[in-house]
């Protein structure tokens, strides 16, 4: 169920920082903060229910079997949460931000294949 929930928060919070990036391009700032904080709630759900799953895979002692991969993937899986903020931030407050783009793409990408090409709970029942 945690992986569900999982995969449904990081779903959603890529719509809503699309659109609170738009808006926020297009300089429509009042719409922007609102899915800026709808982004912001649901990077907080990613991280919750992903420490969730960290927690279940030392509770069950699976890292033995894929502990590299599963420390890959949450620091991957943190930094690209946190990059999204910054990107937000510099978006609202001006200021370079294209760094921040590479990282979270190429953080994304790892937290992608690791997740579901590696480590082994998955998505389809
Ligand atoms: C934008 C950020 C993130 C993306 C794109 C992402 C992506 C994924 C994907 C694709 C899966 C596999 C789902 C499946 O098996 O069907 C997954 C599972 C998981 N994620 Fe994330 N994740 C992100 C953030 C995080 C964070 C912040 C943490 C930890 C704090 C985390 C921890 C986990 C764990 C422990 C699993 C279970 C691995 C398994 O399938 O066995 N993730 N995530």
């Amino acid at each position: 169920m945690f992986v569900h929930l999982h995969v449904a928060a990081w779903a959603l919070a890529f719509i809503s920082f699309g659109l609170a990036w738009a808006l926020y391009w297009y300089k429509k700032d009042k719409p922007a903060a609102f899915f800026h904080w709808v982004t912001r709630v649901l990077l907080a759900s990613i991280a919750v229910t992903g420490i969730i799953l960290v927690y279940r895979y030392i509770t069950r002692d699976m890292m033995g079997d894929f502990g590299p991969e599963l420390v890959v993937k949450t620091l991957s899986g943190l930094w690209a949460v946190v990059m999204m903020e910054w990107i937000l931030y510099r978006l609202k407050r001006g200021g370079v931000f294209k760094g921040f783009v590479v990282q979270l793409v190429v953080m994304v990408a790892i937290a992608l294949i690791l997740g579901f090409g590696r480590l082994p709970w998955g998505f389809y029942p």
